[in-house]
This record gives structure tokens, C-alpha cells and sequence, in this order.
């Protein structure tokens, strides 16, 4: 018996106040996994979650792991054993709020403000990824409220590490196969085409992320007594850091490119066919000149060319007025984005080589890695994409939008290996949602959408037992 979505959809009308209410005390939690100063508030968020998932009549629990606990909560569903098994996937930790100067108002201190498409949320974690997962855990609710039960069985895993690299990720996905079993995985994560369009993002790019310090003299020098005679490091680095790119922006590391393919012409056209709109793109971050890889368009650089970026640099002296001095270090932080078939640990020994063939005489490298993930692409011709799809142009009233992405979740692709099935990526972020920025935002109705459509993919998936489930899932590391 097809359970009815209207009322669903009523009560989450009738209660978003009380919703947004329990968006605010998660992000009033500063649960930036990244610095070890955090450690008990980002605990905090995992145990705010498990007790709400709880109380929805979840079994939920927190998994400890060598750094942030996971979530893990199971609810049976319908009890039919047709119904299909949704894992959704999200993260509770954030990045940290630098530089806290920039924000308008706290970042944990959620402020509701106007903006030209209505109400939105400024905070810290707001689209990323705390307004995210509270989506699908507001649907769930709404379903619960109204029919006492969801429609199909549901595993829900939020980590506490997403910010950082998820290195707990992969060993708990092994360690809890079974538990973790499922037909497909469903994360709110990515974005939409715009305010008015959803989209399914159905490729992500992998990462691979270094920390490089360059040494030379014993101690910091007079830059008066020594300037000229001796290699000065910070000046060392950054000439080596910019001979990454050429001129052309070709990354200049050896083998970069070797796995590298060229986009489909069915795929070139279909995004062609998107309308990318390039000048609001550029706009929204303060700029106007397209920048890059010679010879492509911004879609492509974006969401299937690698790339190499300096995300961090410092050496001497940085605090106020003058100080004449040679530093004896300098150091940076790099990140490459990988499309599909490139090997992180090549690219990662391919910039250590580039690196090192490049040392300056009485000089050495320190160089850590803080990470690395593939890229990934997910099946678009899936009956559960589609169901997805039916969801959302339910909600939204148009036809969703397959996208590209140009960030990076490490969970798809771990997910996909270890457990064995792919990922629907449903986002309701905008371009202009100051990811990782200060003034991070979620529009409010984006947060509403977002909550209707989960509680409309659920029904759609919910249909799929009767009629056209798929049969059967790739073989799991482990079955049950
Ligand atoms: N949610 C983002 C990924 C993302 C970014 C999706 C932009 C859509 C648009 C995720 O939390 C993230 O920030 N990932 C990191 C990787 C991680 C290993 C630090 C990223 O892409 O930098
Ligand atoms: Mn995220
Ligand atoms: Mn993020």
C-alpha cells in the first residue's frame, strides 16, 4: 500500500520554524574537526544527532574511531522485504571559521537574515553540511509524525571527519560492512543548478592534498648582512611553486595527464546545453576574466580537468611594519583536484618529484601528504537516480539538471569500493553559499525544498519495491 506523500509535505510546512529551530542548536556547536581544540564540541554534534535520531525511533548509536565518532542509526521501514535499503550519508563537522574578522556575526551564533531570495541562514556549517543532513533528517521526521513509520528501510551514517580527509572513513566501512549494507547510498552534499533548478551531481573530483616546507639557512638572517649572498628560501619557493602551471595553465608535474581522457562528445554537448551562466558565475565571487586551462570552457576546467592550486603560503616575517630578514624556512599548502582515472599516490609522488628535482643547493624538502581521494562518477541511468530525479521535479516543479562537480566528498568513492554500491548526490547548495568562506549561508527555502524533496524521494523509492527495483547490487566486501 503506496503510503500518501501530501500530508508529509503539510507537516513540514506546518513545522519548519521548529525545524529550523533544531538546524540552529547544531550549528551552534563548533564542531571543526580540524583542530584538536574542538574535540569535545565536535563529540557534542555527533551526540546531538544520535539522541535526535533516536528519538524518531531510530536504534542510533555512536561509533568511536581513532579520531571523531561516526553516527550510525538503522530504521526497518515498511518491514516488507521488498522495500529498498537507502543508506544516506552526511557530515557533522565543519570547517574552521577563518578569518573570523570577515563574519558579519558569529559563525557558531546562527543569524537569520534577508537576502534577495527571501530568508537564508548565516553560519558556519549551514550549507555545508549540517542544513544538508538535517534535510533528509527532517523528512524523516515528517514521515514518522504522519504514518508512524518510513517508507523504505534506512541506515543512516554521519562522520565527524568529512573536513578533514575522513581517514577513520574506510577501516569503519570495513569494519561494519555488514551493518552498512545497502541497495544505494543517498548524500546531501553538493548543489543545485541554480535557485529555481535541483540537480543530481554525477561526478566528483578526487584530491590529493600536501603540506611543503622548504629549509635552507640554520636561523633566520639580517637581510642586510646576508641579502644577495645567500639562497633565501621563501624566494626559492615561490619560484618553484610557480613553474607548476605554465603560462598556457598546463600543470607541470611529470605524468600529470597520462590517465587523463578527454570528455565524450555526447557529454561536451549535453553540458553545452546546460546554459552555463559563466558571467554570474565569476560575478558572484567579485570577478570577470575566465581563467585556466588553455583552450576550455569554465564547465570543463571545473568539473573534468585537473588542476593544482596553492591554498596556503608563509615564510618570515608577516606581523606589523618592517623587519629585514632572510627566513630560514618556507612553506605551503597544495591541493591538485583529480578527475576519473588518476591515481592520487602518482600524482602525490609526481609533485614530490617536481619538487625535489627543483631543491636549491643547501636546501631540503619537508613534504607531508594531508590526504588524498579519487574522483568518482556514478551511474546516470539507474532506476534510483531516476526515482530521485521524479522526486525532486516533483517538488521543484522542473526537470533536474545532471551535474558535474568540481569539489570532493572521499565517502562516494569509499563507499563504492568497500561497501560495494553507488551514490546519489542530491544537493541543495547555490554557487554563491560561501562554502568554506566567512558569511557561510543556506537559503531557507533551499533548507525547504531540500526537506520536500527527501520526504518525495523517499515515496518514489518506495514504489520501486513493487514495481521496477533493481535487481540485486554489486557484490559487497562482505554480504549478509
Ligand atoms: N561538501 C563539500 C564538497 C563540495 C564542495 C560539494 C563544493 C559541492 C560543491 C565537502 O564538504 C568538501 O568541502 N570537501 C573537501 C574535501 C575534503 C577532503 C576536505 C573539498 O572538496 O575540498
Ligand atoms: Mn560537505
Ligand atoms: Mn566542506
Amino acid at each position: 500500500m503506496a503510503l500518501d506523500l501530501q500530508p508529509v509535505l503539510q507537516r513540514m510546512d506546518a513545522d519548519f520554524e521548529s525545524a529550523l529551530q533544531r538546524l540552529c542548536a547544531l550549528l551552534r556547536i563548533p564542531s571543526i574537526s580540524t583542530d584538536g581544540a574542538y574535540r569535545a564540541e565536535t563529540r557534542r554534534a555527533a551526540q546531538l544527532l544520535t539522541n535526535d535520531l533516536a528519538s524518531l525511533g531510530f536504534a542510533a548509536r555512536i561509533h568511536e574511531t581513532d579520531l571523531h565518532p561516526m553516527v550510525m542509526a538503522h530504521h526497518r521501514g515498511p518491514e516488507s522485504d521488498s522495500a529498498c535499503h537507502i543508506l544516506y550519508y552526511g557530515h557533522y563537522d565543519v570547517q574552521p571559521p577563518d578569518p573570523i574578522e570577515l563574519w558579519d556575526s558569529g559563525p557558531f551564533e546562527p543569524a537569520i537574515v534577508d537576502g534577495p531570495h527571501g530568508r537564508r541562514l548565516v553560519a558556519r556549517g549551514a550549507v555545508d553540511d549540517k542544513g544538508q543532513l538535517m534535510t533528509f533528517i527532517e523528512a524523516f521526521r515528517a514521515w514518522i509524525k504522519v504514518h508512524g513509520t518510513l517508507p523504505v528501510k534506512v541506515t543512516v551514517l554521519l562522520e565527524g571527519e568529512e573536513e578533514s580527509g575522513s581517514p577513520s572513513l574506510d577501516p569503519f566501512l570495513e569494519t561494519h560492512a555488514d551493518e552498512l549494507a545497502a541497495d544505494v547510498c543517498l548524500i546531501s552534499d553538493t548543489g543545485m543548478w541554480d535557485i529555481d533548478t535541483p540537480a543530481v551531481t554525477y561526478m566528483l573530483r578526487g584530491l590529493v592534498y600536501a603540506e611543503v616546507t622548504l629549509a635552507g639557512p640554520s636561523h633566520d638572517l639580517h637581510s642586510g648582512m646576508y641579502g644577495g649572498a645567500v639562497v633565501n628560501p621563501a624566494n626559492e619557493l615561490l619560484r618553484i611553486l610557480s613553474a607548476l602551471k605554465d603560462d598556457r595553465g598546463i600543470v607541470q608535474i611529470p605524468g600529470f595527464y597520462d590517465d587523463v581522457r578527454e570528455l565524450s562528445e555526447a557529454e561536451a554537448s549535453q553540458w553545452a546545453a546546460l546554459g552555463f551562466d559563466e558571467a554570474a558565475f565569476l560575478g558572484g565571487a567579485g570577478l570577470k576574466t575566465p581563467t585556466g586551462e588553455a583552450g576550455r570552457s569554465t564547465l570543463s576546467r571545473l568539473w573534468s580537468r585537473p588542476t593544482c592550486d596553492i591554498n596556503g603560503i608563509w615564510a618570515g616575517y608577516t606581523g606589523d611594519g618592517a623587519k629585514t630578514v632572510i627566513p630560514a624556512r618556507a612553506s605551503a599548502k597544495l591541493s591538485c583536484r583529480l578527475v576519473p582515472d588518476q591515481d592520487p599516490s602518482k600524482v602525490f609522488e609526481g609533485l614530490r618529484s617536481f619538487l625535489t628535482q627543483r631543491t636549491p643547493p643547501d636546501c631540503r624538502w619537508q613534504i607531508t601528504s594531508h590526504g588524498a581521494s579519487r574522483a568518482v562518477r556514478v551511474p546516470t541511468d539507474s532506476a534510483y537516480l531516476q526515482a530521485a530525479c521524479r522526486g525532486l521535479e516533483s517538488v521543484f516543479d522542473r526537470t533536474p539538471v545532471l551535474m558535474g562537480c568540481g569539489g570532493t566528498i572521499p565517502a562516494v568513492g569509499s563507499i563504492q569500493r568497500i561497501l560495494g554500491f553507488d551514490s546519489l548526490l542530491v544537493g541543495f547548495g547555490l554557487d554563491d553559499d560561501r562554502v568554506h568562506s566567512p558569511n557561510e549561508k543556506f537559503e531557507l527555502t533551499c533548507f525547504r525544498l531540500g526537506m520536500k524533496s527527501h520526504a518525495a524521494i523517499l515515496s518514489e523509492l518506495a514504489r520501486l519495491q513493487t514495481t521496477a527495483r533493481p535487481a540485486g547490487r554489486a557484490a559487497p566486501a562482505a554480504s549478509r
